[in-house]
């Protein structure tokens, strides 16, 4: 039997993407939809304009929409007992705490970016960290379509993340500099942001040193890369207990 998705945000780029990439997967069908716009052109399932009113049997939830909806999408999924995949960007603390009380009823799935290369990407900054901090300054820089609503890029903020976790002393994240009248803390990791026209998405980690720059990047040719990974997180977590997952439990790296 094919494992039933119920596509939150559908109307939207990555929601589009999604519908696309489930047309040509037996193995997967997208059953049907929720989202706010009225702009359903092109998709064959029945649209929903809020979760409490879906009344099609589902497996699994995939989430690309607007972090003001997560409270809501969270709520539902544990009222129906359904995993959700949230792959939406921009989430606060108060989400992510949303997001961890769910985790103890309902398996849940995120991650800020769904594809493969970023993650082994992460994997290799952890390493390189380790071997060239604190002789080398760490600087990110990332770029979106000029769209996007969230500044740095939850990627950033992902990849950030894993390195200060491999830093024992106190780190601090400097965003875009242009607020902060001092010179280069060696404390500091630099999160710089351009936006424009129709980037996926490109993120730069450099290690800079006196004599030397080592540069990490990933450059994002589709959306299908994100479409790919989340259908198979959706996968992954369809049958799992309760839990916090994230791509790091589904790849090995
Ligand atoms: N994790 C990843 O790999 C990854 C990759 C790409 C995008 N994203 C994130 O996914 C999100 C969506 O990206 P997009 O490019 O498709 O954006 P988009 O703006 O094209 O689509 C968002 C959709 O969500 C809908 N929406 C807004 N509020 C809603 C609500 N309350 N209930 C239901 N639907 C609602 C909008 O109407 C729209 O159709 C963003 O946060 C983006 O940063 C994550």
């Amino acid at each position: 039997m094919s494992l039933r998705i119920l596509m939150n945000g559908c109307c939207g780029y990555m929601g589009r993407c999604i519908a696309a990439m489930c047309k040509n997967n037996p193995k997967i069908d997208l059953v049907c939809g929720v989202d706010i716009s009225d702009n359903t052109e092109g998709l064959d399932f029945p649209v929903f304009s809020e979760a409490s009113a879906v009344d099609v049997d589902f497996d699994v939830i995939v989430d690309f929409s607007h972090f003001s909806c997560i409270p809501k999408i969270v709520e539902f999924a544990v009222s129906r007992k359904k995993p959700i995949v949230c792959c939406t960007t921009g989430l606060t603390e108060e989400h992510l705490k949303l997001l961890d009380d769910a985790s103890k009823e309902i398996p849940v799935f995120k991650s800020a970016n769904m594809s493969l290369g970023i993650n082994v990407m992460i994997a290799l900054c952890r390493k390189m960290t380790n071997l060239l901090y604190p002789d080398y300054d760490i600087e990110i820089v990332e770029a979106h379509h000029n769209r996007k609503l969230d500044a740095p890029s939850g990627t950033a903020l992902m990849i950030a993340d894993a390195i200060k976790d491999e830093i024992d002393n106190e780190v601090n994240y400097v965003y875009d500099r242009q607020s902060v009248r001092r010179k280069r803390e060696k404390t500091d990791i630099g999160i710089s942001s351009i936006r424009g026209g129709n980037i996926v998405g490109e993120h730069e980690v450099m290690y800079i040193g006196g004599e030397e720059i080592l540069k990490i990047s990933h450059s994002a040719q589709t959306r299908d890369v994100f479409a790919r990974g989340a259908l198979a997180a959706a996968r992954f977590v369809f049958g799992k207990e309760p839990g916090y997952y994230d791509m790091t439990d589904m790849i090995q790296l």
